[in-house]
């Protein structure tokens, strides 16, 4: 595996492989890397010639800089993962590279509704950081596909967002989440659960699995059974674990976010979760 720190690099190297007629598939990262950043360099090596992975943990998109210096780095581990999945290039650039000028977003992007609700309501500022560094990434790498995640939905709408506004020549590919064997959604910020908040984090993905099945006897009974109710029992269910702090659990429209109002078979529906469980994080969702 290669291993690239300048932007001048991976841009000229990018260059010469596409003029070679090479596909590259790019897998943005910020290391700690677990079996669903694998599943996408997979993935990514499935459908192109070549795969560029990179790591960097972005300052601009931590609104609690606690969060930020607490970000659990193992990058010798994440690049013998890297090698073992065969990724051909690994992009792993500096602050300063990066962030020459400043971190100062000068002119961040509006993406409307959709970055200001649920994740951007908890997190101020989170998108604009975001999709700042993942301009600056696909600017850099230039790949054919740039491969995400499903377990962050509302980043990948973003992101297909950012490259529709800014007019790149990219393809997102989202890919499906990967669980641990409980249910669990596989999470950088996983290893910092303790034992008691690992084992209760469960529940996250089993009120999840509750909202599915009240949507599906939801449809069954011609739309009786309000949206309203079905999140509002499902905050209950998560709630009454004193361990977790629920910030939000919401049924929305999978292309747009917006709140839905009826239930119907054919309503194209995700529902997400944001909550606290020992100090740590933790969001998921399911599509309906
Ligand atoms: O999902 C992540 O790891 C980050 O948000 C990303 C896309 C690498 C941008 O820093």
């Amino acid at each position: 595996m290669q291993i690239i720190k300048t932007i001048k690099d991976i841009n000229s190297q990018s260059i010469a492989l596409k003029k070679e007629g090479k596909k590259i598939g790019f897998v943005p990262t910020m290391g700690a890397l677990h079996a669903g950043h694998i599943s996408l360099i997979r993935e990514s090596n499935r459908q192109n010639d070549l795969t560029v992975c990179s790591i960097f943990v972005n300052p601009t998109q931590f609104n609690d800089p606690r969060d930020f210096e607490k970000y659990p780095v193992t990058l010798e581990s994440d690049m013998q993962k890297l090698i073992a999945a065969k990724c051909d290039i690994l992009f792993l650039p500096s602050v300063h590279e990066m962030y020459p000028q400043g971190m100062k977003n000068n002119s961040p992007i509006d993406f409307g509704y959709m970055a200001g609700t649920l994740e951007g309501e908890f997190r101020p500022g989170h998108f604009d950081g975001m999709a700042q560094i993942v301009e600056k990434l696909l600017l850099a790498v230039a790949p054919h596909h740039l491969y995400m995640g499903q377990k962050d939905y509302q980043q990948a709408m973003i992101c297909k967002e950012l490259i529709k506004k800014q007019k790149l020549k990219i393809k997102l590919v989202t890919c499906p989440i990967k669980r641990e064997k409980d249910g669990l959604a596989m999470s950088s910020r996983n290893v910092r659960l303790d034992r008691a908040s690992r084992r209760k984090a469960v529940e996250i993905v089993k009120t999840l699995r509750s909202i599915k099945r009240a949507m599906g006897r939801g449809a069954k009974d011609g739309g009786r059974l309000e949206i309203k109710d079905i999140e509002r029992k499902a905050v209950e269910r998560l709630a009454a674990f004193p361990e977790f702090q629920v910030e939000y659990v919401a049924i929305r429209d999978a292309r747009t976010l917006k709140p839905i109002k009826k239930i119907s078979a054919t309503t194209h529906a995700v529902a997400l979760i944001a909550a606290r469980i020992g100090g740590v994080r933790l969001i998921d969702n399911m599509l309906l």
